[in-house]
């Protein structure tokens, strides 16, 4: 980030308008090192500051890219309509510079979703075109059987997709719990493959995106955590 003063660096984080965040300096709410600061017309570099607002401290980051572990009953819907939406679950600050999440899961789908508000990276993540397998575990309704298997591994025909639709991988994981990776996002792709197959999920959950896993960020439901450029780069499609 570049250099800037402090009510523009307040702004660029998501605390309101320049003239709010100047009210927020001129009310002894911004602090600095430990030392409450009333006026904003020096230069800071962000990253750089140890800065809190209201008492909680808050690192600057010119893009935030965030893990949520999505409980049910979250719509992924920037307005969602039958139920909470998951930008509920995000610190307001968040909200207010447009962090959005990367692609949807059902409202009763759990596991790994990505927010962010680097439009480069959502597009990226979000293309077709770029390849990241997704890794989920589908609970079946009736007994999970080799021939499920074998028919999700050499492709099913959905309903208006042109092609047979195949997962990357598919492994039985007890005798109604599957984890089926697929490095396609079409539309319920989980269930509606799973149905093209002769079954019905009764429950799905996705445990990773790319090599980043669900398990090892250690969110409960309805946690989030930042991702820094290591867990980033995991998100990269495979080489
Ligand atoms: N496939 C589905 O059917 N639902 C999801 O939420 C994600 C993948």
């Amino acid at each position: 980030m570049k250099k800037m003063t402090l009510d523009k660096i307040l702004q660029s984080q998501g605390f309101g308008t320049r003239k709010a965040c100047q009210q927020m300096i001129a009310d002894g709410k911004v602090s600095l090192s430990g030392e409450v600061v009333t006026e904003f017309s020096n230069y800071f570099q962000p990253e750089a500051l140890v800065l809190s607002v209201d008492g909680r401290p808050w690192a600057c980051r010119e893009y935030v890219y965030l893990a949520m572990n999505k409980p049910a009953g979250y719509e992924c819907s920037r307005k969602p309509s039958h139920h909470p939406g998951v930008l509920s679950l995000l610190l307001e600050p968040f909200i207010l510079r447009n962090t959005q999440p990367v692609g949807r899961l059902d409202h009763d789908t759990t596991g790994m979703l990505l927010l962010s508000d680097d439009g480069t990276f959502i597009h990226r993540q979000s293309s077709p075109k770029h390849h990241v397998p997704k890794t989920y575990v589908a609970t079946t309704h009736d007994p999970v059987t080799p021939q499920l298997v074998a028919q999700l591994l050499s492709g099913v025909k959905l309903a208006d997709e042109p092609d047979m639709l195949a997962a990357l991988a598919c492994e039985q994981l007890d005798t109604h719990r599957l984890r089926i990776v697929l490095d396609q996002g079409k539309y319920h792709q989980v269930k509606r493959m799973l149905v093209a197959a002769g079954h019905h999920c009764d429950g799905l959950a996705r445990t990773a995106i790319g090599r980043l896993a669900l398990d090892d960020l250690g969110l409960k439901p309805g946690e989030w955590c930042f991702l820094d450029e290591a867990q980033c780069a995991l998100l990269a499609p495979l080489a």
